[in-house]
């Protein structure tokens, strides 16, 4: 491997940080074309070279997806080698967490989640997705950001506005049944069909496309194509703040007690009287309370 570090430059095309990170938080798609050079430490990587090479240093199962529902919530897992028979009959197939296999991988990714302000708690991974002509994915949006970058082949991507939910927590596939939680704090029903309203976009190899979190999208592969996923999944504030507030009562006795309820579930004197205790006490957290605990702990 050279020595051509993939970091966040290599993944925003023209924009500046700050550009970037404005265009993430107001959760705006873009595309940029003709990264092969500075991706070539990815891009030439011999066992992404072909589907077949990748299926043959596989040591894990890959998802062969159902070609009726065409998403990840119906697929199979399968060897590598009949994923790649799969994959020569009309299949998509999903290698998950590619970074288990090259070390540069994890610290490309870990790197480029610090320069983005991702927090420690971050999910960080990997994923190649191998899609035949003509096939693609049905039409959803995920919790997570990701960076599609195109390897082999044409595919056309379709992305729309989400104007349903902003910030979802979990991923949501049109047609199918709404998550329970998801449902529980939407206030809008799901779409039964893609927005009309939509952009398309063609990415050719070397093309990189950022997919914010909860932006609506579906594909189709234009010829045999393979890409490449940089997938983050960052922790809410809500995760960063029950994260840390476990953390900071597991410190008191009184809150590690096994729970036992009495009025027949509805009330209890002794957690009431910690619920108190705690109210007083948040008054005075800041949010470095919070983050001394949930980031800072790699050596
Ligand atoms: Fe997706």
């Amino acid at each position: 491997m050279s020595n051509t570090q993939i970091n966040l430059k290599s993944l925003i095309g023209d924009h500046t940080t700050e550009e970037f990170l404005k265009l993430l938080k107001s959760r705006t798609p873009f595309i940029s074309h003709g990264n092969s050079e500075s991706l070539k430490d990815l891009m030439s990587l011999p066992f992404l070279d072909s589907v077949g090479n990748l299926a043959a240093c596989w040591l894990d199962t890959v998802d062969v997806f159902n070609s009726e529902i065409a998403d990840e919530i119906s697929k199979s897992s399968v060897s590598p080698e009949d994923a790649l028979h799969e994959y020569n009959n009309g299949s998509c197939i999903l290698f998950n967490d590619v970074n288990r296999m090259i070390p540069e991988f994890d610290m490309w990714n870990q790197q480029i989640r610090k320069e983005i302000g991702f927090s420690e708690l971050s999910f960080v991974r990997n994923l190649v997705y191998a899609t035949p002509a003509g096939k693609g994915n049905a039409p959803h949006f995920d919790q997570n950001f990701n960076f599609v970058i195109q390897l082999s082949g044409t595919k056309k991507w379709w992305l729309a506005k989400n104007n349903t939910i902003n910030n979802p927590m979990t991923r949501h596939v049109i047609g199918h049944p709404v998550d329970h939680e998801l449902e529980g704090y939407s206030t809008k029903e799901f779409p039964e069909s893609f927005p009309a309203d939509c952009t398309e976009y063609i990415l050719e190899p070397g093309s990189i496309l950022f997919v914010p979190r909860g932006v609506w999208h579906m594909t189709e592969a234009v010829t045999d194509a393979v890409s490449f996923n940089f997938t983050f999944t960052p922790p809410t504030w809500i995760d960063i703040a029950t994260t840390a507030l476990r953390e900071k009562l597991s410190h008191n006795e009184k809150w590690r007690e096994s729970a036992i309820l009495d009025n027949n579930g509805s009330n209890n004197n002794e957690f009431n009287k910690l619920i108190k205790g705690l109210s007083a006490d948040v008054e005075n957290w800041q949010s470095a309370d919070f983050l001394d605990i949930t980031e800072h702990q790699e050596l």
